[in-house]
């Protein structure tokens, strides 16, 4: 039986969008292989920006009482983390931008409690990052890359690869691609696999 437990987190304040689509197919890929699955839609929940207010500083613990909370302790649970998000202004949206703020109080008990983030700290933690932007610009997705990399490293969680999609733009837009879907699909087979190698 597989004990993976596969975080995927849904960064696209458009629902039903290019991005869900994807992020389904790798949820879908990875539950085929037996792994618990859990999605969580960033735009339905309440997340407020960090306040730089450094009240975690001393335990580690984010003093802002709101849906945070619970999704740092799925964070430091989950086997595989799986982020959606698509570009906007050159970035990650500012859904999934203020959830990874929100990691500073995760960063404190890495830098500066020195304590493990993971909750088992023994297992391995591999993180995937899926992208779509509607131009086909150079550099697209570098920038929204290099933060979802430093969060993955705050995190304990070691990257595992992109699987990332220029000039999808309208909804639905995904969907006519060639072979996304079953791209996402088999990334989510593969995350799941006991042995990843990207
Ligand atoms: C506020 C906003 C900013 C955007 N910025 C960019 C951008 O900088 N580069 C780009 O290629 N596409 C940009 N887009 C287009 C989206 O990346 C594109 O429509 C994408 O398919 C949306 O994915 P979704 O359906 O998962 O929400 C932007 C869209 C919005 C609404």
């Amino acid at each position: 039986m597989n004990q993976f437990k596969v975080l995927g987190i849904a960064g696209s304040p458009r629902r039903d969008g290019n991005t869900d689509h994807l992020l389904e197919q790798v949820m879908n890929g990875a539950s085929s292989q037996g792994a618990r699955t859990k999605t969580i839609i960033l735009s339905e929940l309440n997340i407020s920006p960090c306040r730089h207010c450094d009240g975690c500083i001393q335990t580690g613990k984010c003093v802002i009482d709101d849906d945070m909370q619970w999704i740092h302790t799925e964070l430091r649970e989950a086997d595989r983390v799986v982020l959606a998000s698509p570009v906007f202004f050159m970035g990650v949206t500012a859904q999934t931008k203020a959830m990874i703020d929100r990691c500073q109080a995760l960063w404190v008990i890495k830098y500066v409690l020195k304590l493990p983030v993971a909750l088992n700290p023994e297992k391995e933690r591999t993180g995937f990052f899926v992208s779509v932007g509607g131009t086909r610009l150079r550099h697209l997705f570098e920038p929204s890359m290099a933060t979802v990399k430093s969060w993955f490293t705050t995190l304990d969680i070691s990257y595992a690869g992109e699987l990332v999609f220029p000039g999808i733009d309208e909804r639905g837009a995904i969907d006519l691609h060639q072979s996304a879907l079953n791209d996402a699909f088999a990334t989510g087979q593969k995350l799941a696999a006991k042995d990843i190698s990207h």
